[in-house]
């Protein structure tokens, strides 16, 4: 997650009116920083960028903000390294603001924010995607998923909704299989300002809180020209305006440096209902714009008309500085005392637009910033332009209907090990935790194989093992996977069941039901107790979270056995829970979705949302053919709030990964006969 301390858009909603801020710095004689620039190797063409280091953000001086303002106007875009601690939103707006300290809107340069959302009690403010940090209203938070405790006055379980190109670029949009294998685009490229009234900041700053990990993703053009780049997930992307410029033939160059743009009213409410260009520069034409007479109420001489070319008041650089998707009317003119051409038909204003900016759209020109957790960049947003780049995470899975499938894959054109290596590509662009499948917290892959074939097999205390049908239980893990590898002769569909549903209808018909399940359970492991003693369980727990107000975690093995029979030492099921075990077997059937794979589909199911079951099949033979690679994931920018019982269990299945650390883990090609006895007894 990435907070921000710049925003683009503005409304005309109910406001806060944040106060302008006086502060001073405290002084210092001399800096204690040091500006190293920035190496971008022999093929990049780009000549910005410097890191700094011995600067601590949280508490800069007057000297140290002379060393930064001198260093951010030469090198246009500053990484402050080694931060000893997470910069607050004040000191982020200190930073900042001392850029501009003549700025009077409050709202630092992107005026006031309208009214997000009563959350908890707490009034929030910004737009859904960016909201204003309630104790520092001029940063807001960008990225999404649920926020930490007590984060700077964000009432609990508050919740950053996030963007996605889908909302705004021109269809066809890239298909879901291969956004989950990491393809992407730029969302727009843009300076930071509200292009309304009030005039763009003279710097943007951002500070990494936390970061998307995973492999790299392949940026798309799409524009027809098959151009793509590998850049890591999450960065920020930036050009130089001066490299635009440079780029310019002599001519359309002559006449950018004597034009002006002038900027639609409320730009971003005007193009928010039009299509951007796939590669996120300008808006296609298909007269989509919001109608000027159906915009927030507006003002004539609040409209922006921007010379094109810009200076930099240090350097005396010059940059193109342009908003290609704002873009409204243009005022051409090819030398100072020329004859001004005003270009008013959005067609042409684009087609001019594209000639200025396509040219450095090239990966050569590009910078893409991978963010550090802890790191603060500051770019100069008068010279600059920068777009984010998007991929859909795991809604689907976190906020749509709870799974989704890919389809297309050829596991008969990999060997076994191929397989598995593709398994865990695709899957690390969308999770990037791994959790153990089996109880002695070693294993990740699971192959689901009827060990039983032609009954010669063991008894197992794991029903997945055979080939019975599966009643309806959750695995112990957030999102569950299998790639089929292998379809049995006949049977063996997967059946999905929404948890929600299933306590809805119990709520309404079987309230006892309810009442059941939340008190505790013993689930009995069937195994050595050395690898999993007895769990004493509740089913049914409350969430403290509007989102997510319930989890169920259910399997009906552990309490009444399967070929092996229960402890008499520990209590004997009771009759209220054999009854609620068929209750949830019986509700969840009845609603259920029939999943009828195909070889080589991967599915993934969110299990806190969903219970699961599998029907009983037949390999046709004494040989055992079905086969099943399941795997436990979780994205922990998406993780719902757990209550900490849950929490701690959590912590062995993706322990360690979430630290960033190393950890041993086994990746096992082929089924191992008897790790089924390690696989938990759910089902
Ligand atoms: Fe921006
Ligand atoms: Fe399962």
């Amino acid at each position: 997650m990435v907070v921000t301390s710049v925003i683009t858009e503005e409304t005309t909603d109910v406001h806060i009116v944040s106060e302008k801020v006086v502060f001073n710095l405290p002084h210092a004689e001399k800096t204690t920083g040091r500006v190293v620039p920035m190496d971008h190797g022999p093929n990049s063409k780009v000549d910005f960028g410097a890191s700094v280091y011995g600067i601590d953000l949280n508490n800069f001086t007057d000297a140290d903000f002379e060393l930064i303002s001198d260093a951010l106007h030469k090198h246009k875009m500053l990484v402050f390294k080694e931060q000893p601690k997470m910069l607050a939103p004040q000191q982020q707006y200190r930073l900042t603001a001392s850029f501009d300290p003549n700025e009077t809107t409050g709202g630092f340069a992107h005026g006031a924010d309208p009214y997000l959302t009563s959350h908890k009690g707490l009034k929030i403010y910004g737009i859904p995607k960016r909201p204003a940090i309630p104790v520092q209203p001029q940063v807001h938070i960008l990225g999404r998923g649920p926020l930490p405790k007590e984060h700077y006055g964000f009432p609990p379980d508050f919740q950053v909704q996030g963007i996605d190109h889908e909302e705004f670029h021109l269809p066809p949009h890239i298909p879901a299989e291969e956004r989950e294998a990491g393809a992407s685009r730029f969302y727009q490229w843009h300076f930071d300002g509200s292009l309304y009234s009030i005039p763009p900041p003279r710097v943007g700053c951002l500070l990494a809180v936390r970061t998307p990990k995973g492999p790299d993703v392949t940026v798309r053009w799409d524009d027809g020209t098959g151009t793509e780049m590998k850049i890591a997930p999450g960065s920020t992307a930036m050009v130089a305006g001066s490299r635009a410029l440079e780029l310019l033939d002599g001519e359309t160059r002559e006449i950018v440096m004597n034009s002006r743009i002038e900027y639609a009213p409320h730009a971003f409410v005007w193009m928010s209902t039009a299509h951007s260009a796939r590669l996120g520069h300008l808006l296609e034409t298909e007269g989509l714009e919001k109608p000027l007479d159906q915009l927030p109420p507006w003002d004539k001489d609040k409209v922006c008309i921007y010379p094109m070319v810009w200076t930099n008041p240090k350097t005396g650089e010059k940059s193109l500085q342009v908003h290609g998707q704002g873009a409204f009317k243009l005022y051409l003119k090819d030398s100072p005392d020329g004859e001004e051409r005003v270009v008013d038909d959005l067609k042409e204003v684009r087609e001019f637009m594209n000639k200025l900016m396509r040219p450095v759209l090239e990966p050569e020109n590009i910078y893409a910033h991978r963010h550090e957790e802890q790191d603060v960049i500051l770019w100069y947003n008068r010279a600059l332009w920068h777009s984010i780049r998007l991929r859909k995470l795991s809604d689907q899975i976190y906020k749509g209907v709870g799974f989704e499938l890919i389809r297309g894959l050829e596991p008969a054109k990999y060997t076994p090990k191929q397989s598995l290596i593709v398994y865990a590509g695709v899957s690390s662009h969308v999770y990037s935790q791994r959790g153990f499948v089996d109880v002695t917290a070693k294993g990740v892959v699971a192959h689901i194989v009827n060990v039983q074939a032609g009954g010669k097999g063991p008894d197992t205390t794991a029903p997945a093992f055979t080939q019975i049908p599966l009643s309806f239980h959750t695995d112990n893990c957030e999102v569950m996977a299998f790639f089929y590898m292998e379809l049995a002769e006949s049977g063996g569909d997967t059946l999905l069941s929404s948890l929600w549903q299933t306590y809805n209808e119990l709520a309404a018909h079987r309230p006892e039901v309810l009442r059941t399940l939340a008190r505790p359970w013993v689930f009995d492991s069937f195994k050595s107790y050395d690898f999993q003693p007895p769990r004493h369980v509740r089913p049914l727990q409350r969430l403290d979270s509007d989102k997510v107000p319930i989890l169920i975690r259910f399997s009906r093995y552990g309490i009444l056995g399967w070929q092996r029979q229960r402890n008499p030492d520990l209590p004997a099921p009771t009759e209220d829970q054999i009854e609620a075990a068929d209750a949830i077997q019986f509700i969840a059937m009845k609603n259920a979705f029939k999943l009828s794979p195909k070889k080589g589909d991967l599915l993934f199911a969110n299990d806190m949302a969903l219970v699961h079951a599998r029907e009983g099949f037949d390999d046709g033979g004494d040989v055992s053919k079905r086969h099943l690679i399941k795997m436990h994931f979780r994205d922990p920018d998406q993780g719902w709030g757990l209550p900490e019982s849950v929490e701690n269990e959590w912590k062995t299945v993706y322990r360690s990964s979430e630290l960033g650390g190393s950890r041993q883990e086994i990746w096992d090609i082929f089924h191992q006969p008897g790790l089924e006895e390690m696989s938990s007894v759910n089902g």
